[in-house]
């Protein structure tokens, strides 16, 4: 046997035992008389003891040993001297009768300690070390326990988890594809799955009624904190749901998780329309961890002769409780931080409602205190707070002000990572405008469908950006962290949607034809939805990033450094490929 015992569960109820621990050496201490070493594996640290005086042989062996030499050792468990209360086996250590040295180890480039003197880089080439230390490898075994009540729970209530393919075909909606070439059809690509939609519509048509799969997805987008190349999603599919049935499921899926991983009970989430999201926070994915809710102005702030408001679409603003004491500097700081690219305002006006009742502002030339007064009266505010105002055209200015409102709740300390606020966010719009290629897209997917309600407006192009869908995100604190939609189970509505997005009847058939002639089969009604895995893994930890959360992570630049891939092939396979590389540039 390699090990009687792990490094992390020998206690006082062991003393007098022999036992066996095999693991890395993470540090030692040698006091001269007597050497210790601290002695991991993956379940915790055992102290050995080695006695110059008792073993001066084990004891010199044992002083000579390099931080993370793979080590297995035999002894007796005994109580220690000083005891440390802060880890389960503190109060004994080993007297060590034997040591193996199973592999020596180069000294690591950075300490495989919980705060690691390893920067960003250097952790990433040495991924397999950083996940050594305990804070990396706490978050996968935290997001094996999630996988585990994932499938637990869909599993428990009829779900199906079923494989679908990597290899697919690639399609022009959605994010860029990734593409694989095909030796045995040269010129032609496989792409890999951006996620498993049409096969998971496709087994509704073959009567598989509740799908599930824990499933990696690929998409050639551009990089963010909360955005990587490839990532998992949960992916869901069921037949014969209205739309509160999947909500309904889904919210008892987080519920779940929230119960199990953090002990926190959840009433029923709050919904909100797309529309009114965007008009309360300026964003799809509203923060609700905290109030500051939009207010919009143009009633109380037109026709002062302020030029600005006077000839903006909106003038909206926020209410920063607290704030009146803001200083010139913090001010300006928040100015040049709506004047950022990122965020793109032209400026921003504030008012200060001062303790004494009275206020300042940046635009006093033009209201005083009885029109300021007004405007403080319509946002809610109190002496002590401090008004932010934006305008210009509404959805713009919205958007910018949700991300000054994500600023100030962030200075406040209101988004606390540890506070938790699901919500579902329902009846998005059907279609996206772009301005770059003139024409609509599909907000979520083609097959989304539109309301009932709103179905005829698909008859009327200039209506077209008023259509809504049924389709939802659930969001937690700020973050979009899954998406689903009714489906289009009719033919003829799913080519009318088609023609919409501007596919010819061949060039819908040459995308799509095999779903379209599935769906003459017989396609149940169904809906679906899918959790980003890797964000619910970052929101429960209450991190910022979701690379943590990925044993072997691509960077920024999509890169994985550790490996270096992407890479150049070999000439030979680019041949068998009948693949020609003509980097211009
Ligand atoms: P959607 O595109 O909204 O829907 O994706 C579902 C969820 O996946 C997560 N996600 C990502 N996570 C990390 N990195 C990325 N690059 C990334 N892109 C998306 C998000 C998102 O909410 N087939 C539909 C689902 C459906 O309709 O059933 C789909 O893929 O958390």
């Amino acid at each position: 046997m390699y090990r009687t015992h792990t490094c992390g569960e020998l206690n006082a109820t062991n003393i007098g035992q022999t036992v066996t621990l095999a693991g890395w050496l993470q540090r030692s201490r040698d006091l001269g008389g007597m050497t210790f070493i601290d002695l991991r594996d993956r379940y915790g640290i055992t102290q050995l003891a080695f006695n110059m005086e008792t073993n001066a042989d084990l004891c010199e062996k044992a002083r000579r040993l390099g931080r993370e030499y793979v080590l297995q050792v035999t002894g007796t468990v005994i109580e220690r001297a000083s005891k440390n209360s802060k880890i389960p086996t503190g109060e004994i250590e080993i007297e060590v009768s034997d040591l193996n040295v199973l592999n020596a180890a180069k000294t690591p480039p950075f300490t495989i300690e919980d705060q690691s003197d390893g920067g960003d880089d250097l952790r990433m080439r040495y991924r397999y070390l950083d996940l050594r230390r305990n804070p990396v490898r706490r978050n996968l075994e935290m997001r094996h326990r999630m996988a585990m009540l994932v499938r637990n729970y869909l599993s428990d209530r009829n779900f199906l988890e079923i494989e679908t393919p990597m290899l697919i075909k690639s399609t022009p909606e959605g994010a860029r594809d990734f593409v694989v070439p095909s030796r045995m059809n040269p010129g032609e690509f496989y792409a890999l799955p951006q996620s498993p939609q049409q096969y998971k519509q496709l087994l509704m048509v073959s009567g598989f009624d509740r799908y599930f799969q824990i499933v990696r997805c690929f998409r050639d987008e551009d990089l963010r904190a909360d955005r990587q190349p490839e990532f998992t999603q949960i992916d869901c599919e069921m037949s014969f749901v209205h739309q509160e049935d999947v909500l309904d499921m889904f919210e008892g899926l987080a519920k779940h998780l929230f119960r199990e991983m953090k002990g926190i009970e959840f009433d029923k989430f709050p919904r909100i329309t797309w529309h009114d999201a965007m008009r309360r926070f300026g964003s799809d994915k509203p923060d609700i961890r905290f109030g500051m809710e939009f207010v919009e102005l143009n009633d109380v702030t037109k026709g002062h002769g302020f030029g600005l408001f006077d000839g903006a679409e909106l003038v909206v603003g926020i209410c920063a409780q607290g704030c009146a004491d803001y200083t010139r500097k913090q001010l300006d700081a928040l100015t040049d931080f709506v004047k950022r690219p990122q965020v793109g305002a032209g400026g921003m006006v504030y008012i200060k409602y001062n303790a004494d009742g009275s206020f300042k502002s940046s635009v006093d030339k033009f209201y005083d205190a009885t029109a300021l007064k007004a405007i403080a009266d319509k946002m809610g505010a109190h002496p002590g707070d401090l008004m932010l105002i934006l305008c210009g055209p509404a959805m713009k200015t919205r958007v910018q002000l949700c991300a000054l409102r994500l600023e100030m709740g962030q200075q406040l300390g209101l988004r606390d990572p540890q506070k938790f606020a699901p919500l579902w966010v329902i009846d998005f719009p059907l279609l996206e405008w772009d301005d770059e290629t003139q024409r609509f897209y599909a907000m979520h997917h083609p097959f989304t469908a539109p309301k009932p309600e709103d179905e005829a407006l698909l008859d009327d192009p200039s209506r077209w950006g008023d259509i809504r869908a049924n389709a939802y995100d659930i969001v937690m604190n700020g973050c979009e962290v899954g998406g689903g939609s009714i489906r289009i189970h009719d033919r003829t509505l799913q080519n009318k949607m088609f023609h919409t997005l501007g596919f010819t009847d061949e060039s819908a058939a040459a995308q799509f034809g095999f779903l379209m002639d599935a769906f003459t089969y017989g396609a149940p009604p169904h809906a679906g939805l899918a959790f980003g895995f890797d964000r619910l893994c970052s929101i429960f930890a209450g991190a910022d990033s979701i690379r943590d959360f990925i044993a072997f992570p691509k960077n920024n630049s999509g890169r994985d450094v550790m490996s270096g891939s992407p890479s150049p092939i070999a000439q030979d396979q680019l041949d068998e490929l009948q693949i020609k590389v003509d980097l211009k540039g």
